[in-house]
Formats: C-alpha cells, sequence, structure tokens
C-alpha cells in the first residue's frame, strides 16, 4: 500500500512526461490504493489539436511514467482505460494491485534524462538492435512502429514535413495559439523562451508566417535524422490515442537507454489532408499518430519546465 511519500514521488515523475506545447494537459486523483488519471481540456489546443487527439497521447505518455514510476516504487499495477463510459474526461485508473513490472522498472532512471531533442543527433546511424527494441518497446503497448529506410521514402516524408509547416504557419489562428504558448520559464508550463527575447518573439510568431524558413529547417531535420519512424495505431479514438501515448512513452524511455533521444515532426499528421499520405508510406492499415526523428546525443540540455504537482491533483471523491 503506497504512502504519501510514495504517491507524491509518482505524481512528480508522471509530470515530467512530454505533451504538445508543454500544456501539461492532465489531473490526478489519488487515494491509498489508486491513481486516476483525468483530461485537463482548459489546457486543450483547439487549433494545433482540434479533436484532442495530441492532448489524449499525452495523457497517455503522463499514464506510461505513472506506470515506470509505480514499478520502481515496487507497485504492480492494474490499469482500466476509460472505466466510467459517461466521464470521457476519467481517462485511466490504476489500482495498485499484483507483483510490478520488472521490465517498466528498469525504464525509471530514464524519465528525467528524456528531452525533446530539437537539435542534430551524432551523425552515426541507429543500430539494428536498437531499432528492434523500440519497436518492441512500441508494439508491446498495442501500436505499430515503423522506421523510414528507403530513401525516397524518407525524402517523402521530409517534403510532407515541409508541407505541413507550410500550411499550419499560413494559418492566424494557429500561429496565435503557438505565440499563446510561449512562456517564460517561471510559469512553469508551455514553450519556453528568455524573458528578455520572449514579447518580440511572440509578435513575430503571432503577426509573420515563417513557414518557408520552418518548412526548409524541418525537412532538412528529417532527411538527416538518423532514424525517421512513424508511430501509428490501429484505430483513431480515445482509446487509441491512449495506447499510442503509452507505446511512444515506453519507446522513447527505452531509446533513453540507449544513449538515443527524440524530436517530433508531426505537421503531416497534424494536417488532416497529409495524414494519408505518410500513412501510405508506411503501409499500414491504421492512421499515423506521431512522426519521429530519432538519434544519439549525449548532449543533457536544460529541462523544461512543470507546473508543480499541486496544481495537477484534484481530489477526494475515488473509484466506484
Ligand atoms: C503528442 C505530442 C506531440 C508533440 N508535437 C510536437 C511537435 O509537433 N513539435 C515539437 O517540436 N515538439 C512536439 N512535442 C514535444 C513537446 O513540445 C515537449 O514534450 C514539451 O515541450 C516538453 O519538453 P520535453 O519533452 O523536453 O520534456 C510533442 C509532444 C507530444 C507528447
Amino acid at each position: 500500500m503506497p504512502d504519501l511519500a510514495k504517491t507524491e514521488r509518482i505524481l512528480s515523475r508522471a509530470a515530467r512526461a512530454p505533451s504538445s506545447h508543454n500544456t501539461q494537459p492532465w489531473l490526478f486523483r489519488f487515494g491509498e490504493t489508486w491513481i486516476e488519471l483525468l483530461a485537463d481540456r482548459t489546457r486543450a489546443l483547439p487549433s494545433n489539436d482540434p479533436d484532442d487527439r495530441e492532448l489524449t497521447i499525452s495523457c497517455g505518455c503522463a499514464l506510461m511514467t505513472l506506470r515506470v514510476a509505480a514499478a520502481a516504487e515496487h507497485l504492480g499495477c492494474d490499469v482500466t482505460l476509460m472505466p466510467e463510459a459517461e466521464d470521457e474526461d476519467l481517462l485511466a485508473r490504476l489500482s495498485f494491485t499484483g507483483e510490478p513490472e520488472a521490465e517498466l522498472a528498469q525504464l525509471a532512471p530514464a524519465i528525467e534524462r528524456r528531452q525533446t531533442h530539437r537539435v542534430a543527433f551524432e551523425k552515426r546511424p541507429v543500430g539494428e538492435e536498437h531499432v528492434a527494441t523500440l519497436f518492441e518497446a512500441a508494439t508491446s503497448e498495442g501500436a505499430w512502429f515503423v522506421p523510414l529506410v528507403r530513401e525516397e521514402d524518407r525524402q517523402a516524408a521530409a517534403g510532407l514535413v515541409a508541407e505541413g509547416d507550410a500550411t499550419l504557419w499560413q494559418d492566424p489562428s494557429w500561429r496565435r495559439e503557438l505565440a499563446q504558448w510561449m512562456h517564460p520559464r517561471r510559469t512553469g508550463d508551455g514553450l519556453t523562451l528568455p524573458w528578455l527575447a520572449l514579447p518580440a518573439a511572440r509578435l513575430v510568431v503571432r503577426r509573420f508566417d515563417m513557414g518557408g524558413g520552418v518548412a526548409a529547417n524541418d525537412a532538412h531535420l528529417a532527411e538527416g535524422s538518423p532514424l525517421l519512424a512513424v508511430l501509428g495505431s490501429f484505430g483513431d479514438t480515445p482509446r487509441h490515442w491512449l495506447r499510442a501515448g503509452q507505446a511512444l512513452q515506453r519507446l522513447l524511455l527505452c531509446g533513453v537507454g540507449l544513449g538515443l533521444q527524440a524530436s517530433f515532426l508531426n505537421q503531416p499528421i497534424q494536417v488532416a489532408r497529409l495524414r494519408p499520405d505518410l500513412q501510405t508510406l508506411t503501409g499500414q492499415e491504421g492512421p499515423p499518430q506521431i512522426l519521429l526523428r530519432m538519434g544519439y546525443s549525449k548532449d543533457q540540455l536544460v529541462p523544461t519546465p512543470r507546473r508543480p504537482v499541486a496544481d495537477m491533483v484534484i481530489g477526494p471523491e475515488g473509484p466506484g
């Protein structure tokens, strides 16, 4: 039975999960033997993510982190996705029962070391054994994972990323939303910038379509990435998104253990008309959810901020 200190440690680690625009769109509720994960839709991104798909994937990442952190505290978890049919915000209930999953406990040290690396990686390719480990991590959580290996597929994906960038940047409401989530570090969320640069950067993003420059840079990153891979699901419902989020975080944490970091190039998924083209490149029947670039990196970046865990906790009514 976890004590309060253990629960606090588990929740603090879950808060380190990645989320789109670092919105941290989750809430936790807990009792002595359980934790519930809820969607915080006040932190949604209506322009970037109109169906809360990425919001739910982000919560899936937090769910995987809860499972890993619980295993590291020697707690087994029984997880029920969306346990109450009439409450679509209640995304998962974890009951502490049974044996801890040793494989998950091993991933715990990676929670704090995982970071989104938007910069170039070391040039060397990702070894086949490491790709197989990432594949195993993703598929064990009910997602599919397809590395884009053929040069023509990588170039086509890079082209879709550039086209996605151009489309998104043309949309003033998408730019306004991005600018709204550019925050000084002290706010504990959002995409952080030094406070001196912040007002000018926000103004530029809000006012100007910089799609051309961003597209060229992202396409270059995509083409040059040691591993370019698509994570997808076997359907496109909130349950599938939760599974995809858990698969994503599991593969990211596994990657860190191998010296790998990742960043996201999701534009061809965010722009609905490009999504089928990306799917065709993967040869999969289910929809793509995340486009990742991965590679080896020894750089430890300044960690992105998180809100205090107390702001993510609601209470006290529990299961049943
Ligand atoms: C579902 C999802 C979508 C994301 N999409 C993007 C993206 O399109 N571009 C990007 O640069 N980062 C993306 N990110 C990364 C987040 O911006 C990042 O997780 C957040 O800023 C926190 O930083 P950290 O991952 O270093 O902890 C995404 C993350 C998640 C979970």
